[in-house]
């Protein structure tokens, strides 16, 4: 099995956990993270023994906080339109479009890019304390990897609009009134839970199993337009004064004045 400096990996049976553990960062996902979630998620997938995939965070505090703003300090607009492109291509749609079921165990905050990739997995469990949210526009940013269209998706235009447009976080009850979640459990239960309704998934034909997510999957995308526009208007905005200062209020910890 390959080693990460970033992940965790355990197997129990047909089930892998992937744990993503920068804990001193609340295990935000930089570019080196991102890397490794690729690598991580491919070889599961292409390992036959594997039948279904835990994502969770380390520690009790976040699943995950977002992408590593640290290292969105200094992008101008086109580098900003190829990080959503590479990430989306190859770490949430990896994700969203995998052959083997994914189940995210949301054990704490899942912000920004956190949230979004509890969104490209196929089923969301979290405990009582989880907080979501697409806090971008706080700093002067939209979301980049998929947050738009696949929180639409989950929640409707309304409530999507709002989370997006406020950027405010919403509670793990709150989020499972709106659809994101499919469970909530204490923290004791989470991971528990998670590898549960896998192991149901998993005593099932694997054939049928992959065909379903490709048909589920399918309904959702008449076009990829829609993904297109974010990758734009994510890249637009790394070129304003309101992302310089943006990124620069949350490194610095203070409001931003936008
Ligand atoms: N990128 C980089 N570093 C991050 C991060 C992120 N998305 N989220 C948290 N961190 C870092 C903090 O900078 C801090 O590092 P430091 O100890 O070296 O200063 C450490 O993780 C702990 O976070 P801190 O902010 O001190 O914890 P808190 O309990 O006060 O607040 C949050 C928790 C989640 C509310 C806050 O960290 C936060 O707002 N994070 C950013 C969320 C966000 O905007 N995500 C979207 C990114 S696109």
């Amino acid at each position: 099995m390959m080693t990460y400096q970033h992940l965790l990996i355990h197997d129990n049976g047909y089930i892998r956990r992937i744990t993503v553990a920068r804990e001193a960062k609340l295990n935000a996902l930089s570019k080196a993270t991102l890397t490794e979630l690729s690598n991580a998620i491919g070889d599961a997938l292409a390992t036959a023994a594997i039948r279904g995939i835990v994502l969770t965070g380390a520690g009790d505090k976040a699943f995950v906080a977002g992408a590593d703003i640290a290292e969105f300090a200094g992008l101008n607009s086109e580098e900003g339109r190829a990080l959503a492109q590479d990430g989306q291509t190859r770490v949430f749609n990896l994700i969203h479009h995998a052959n083997k079921p994914i189940v995210a165990a949301i054990n704490g905050y899942a912000l920004g890019g956190g949230l979004e990739l509890a969104l490209a997995c196929h089923i969301r469990v979290a405990v009582t304390h989880a907080k979501l949210g697409l806090p971008e526009v706080s700093l002067g940013l939209i979301p980049g990897y998929g947050g738009t269209q696949r929180l639409t998706q989950l929640v409707g235009r309304g409530r999507a609009l709002e989370m997006i447009l406020t950027g405010d976080m919403v509670t793990a009850k709150q989020a499972l009134e709106y659809g994101i979640l499919n469970h909530v459990v204490e923290s004791t239960e989470l991971l528990a839970k998670a590898e549960e309704i896998l192991h149901r998934m998993t005593a099932r034909s694997q054939t049928a199993v992959e065909g379903a997510i490709r048909a589920v999957n399918a309904s959702l995308e008449p076009n990829d337009q829609g993904f297109k526009t974010e990758i734009n208007e994510f890249g637009r905005c790394f070129g304003t004064s309101d992302f310089s200062e943006g990124v620069a209020a949350f490194l610095e910890k203070r409001k931003p004045n936008f």
